[in-house]
């Protein structure tokens, strides 16, 4: 069976319309791939009108192979175009879909922030770093010899009850102070030695200004003439830092073993300038710390020749540093973690 030029040219035209609808149709640039496959693929339309070149006349064949060349052009053309448009619809439509609203209200990311007893050690810690301390720390859980017998409280001595604490088997126990870092430091290196030692220490002890775990900060000075003078001064330059200048300190003699002469540090109430009022009990004066100059037992203790070598030490609470600068009269609010109160640090 032969097809007749004339035949193919009008099936030509036909693809040609048909294709052109198509495209017009064509809403998305998936539609638009399968038009170009169903007239220009390999078994699309125009190609079947091609394979029929075979049964023309040889003169007839050029021109048919140009009429298909000509719709496939404009096919081609008219895809093109399609797709432009199918494309950029495609991507306005997206983007609408995933417009940003810059004018909405950000996320709010809670920032962490230090425990207020972390932001007045590390405050008190730099005053003393900033004088040519450093800083040394010891084990919670001490032995009996650090924690009292090397600090002059042997066995059966009445301070040991005022340190009452817990006690662990092979004669540990809960440190009851910071003292006990004074002897590991001088037991491991010689004078001139210039420490502090913050840490947790336990004791039996609950009420609202005192808590069975708590914070002190050691201070430990010991070389060649030293002096009580050396200790006021060291004492007054960290309270007039910490809690402003011109606070009077009272030095009130006092009694630890470890220590002597030792004293009790009063500063001057910061709220009413020594007048008197409800946060210092309308003394005038708060009770801040112990300190004093070291025993020349726990010089002998520490092997340091007590002849030769003299210091000062000190212990204060951290808690009733941070108690005092910012009013705060319960201290088992530092260990509640209550963020409303903690947020306000
Ligand atoms: C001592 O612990 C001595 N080791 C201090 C010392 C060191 C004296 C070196 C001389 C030389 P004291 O028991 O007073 O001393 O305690 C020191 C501070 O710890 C007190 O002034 C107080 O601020 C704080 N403190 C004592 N017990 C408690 C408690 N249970 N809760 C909170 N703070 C406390």
């Amino acid at each position: 069976m032969t097809t007749s030029i004339a035949e193919l040219k009008s099936q030509l035209d036909q693809i040609r319309e048909a294709a052109l609808r198509d495209i017009e149709q064509a809403a998305t640039a998936e539609a638009a791939q399968d038009i170009h496959q169903k007239y220009m693929g390999k078994k699309g339309a125009i190609s079947q009108i091609l394979r029929q070149l075979g049964q023309l006349d040889a003169k007839d064949r050029p021109i048919l192979g140009a009429a298909a060349n000509e719709v496939k052009a404009a096919v081609v053309q008219a895809l093109q175009q399609r797709q432009g448009q199918v494309g950029a619809a495609e991507l306005n439509q997206q983007l609408e879909q995933e417009r940003l609203d810059i004018t909405l209200p950000g996320e709010k990311i809670n920032a962490g922030r230090l425990h207020p007893l972390t932001q007045v050690a590390r405050e008190i810690r730099d005053i003393f770093i900033s004088m040519g301390f450093e800083v040394a720390r010891g084990p919670d859980i001490e032995t009996d010899f650090h924690n009292f017998t090397a600090l002059n409280i042997p066995p059966h001595h009445p301070a040991r009850d005022m340190h009452d604490t817990f006690y662990l088997p092979g004669q540990m126990l809960l440190r009851t102070h910071t003292s006990p870092v004074q002897i590991r430091t001088m037991l491991n290196q010689q004078p001139p030695v210039a420490i502090i030692a913050p840490g947790a220490v336990y004791r039996v002890d609950a009420d609202v200004t005192h808590s069975p775990m708590f914070h002190q900060i050691e201070g430990l000075l010991v070389s060649e003439y030293i002096s009580f003078g050396d200790l006021k001064g060291t004492l007054e330059a960290l309270i007039h830092r910490f809690f402003g200048p011109e606070i009077p300190l009272r030095f009130r003699p006092s009694f630890f073993p470890f220590t002597e002469p030792s004293a009790e540090v009063d500063m001057g109430c910061p709220f009413c300038k020594t007048q008197g009022c409800r946060i210092c009990s309308q003394s005038g004066y708060i009770e801040v710390m112990g300190c004093g100059m070291v025993h020349p037992n726990v010089l002998k203790n520490v092997n340091y020749d007590p002849e030769k070598y003299c210091g000062y030490a000190f212990g204060l609470g951290i808690e009733r540093f941070a108690m005092i600068k910012y009013q705060i009269n319960d201290i088992r609010l530092f260990y509640d973690n209550d963020i409303r109160f903690l947020q306000q640090f």
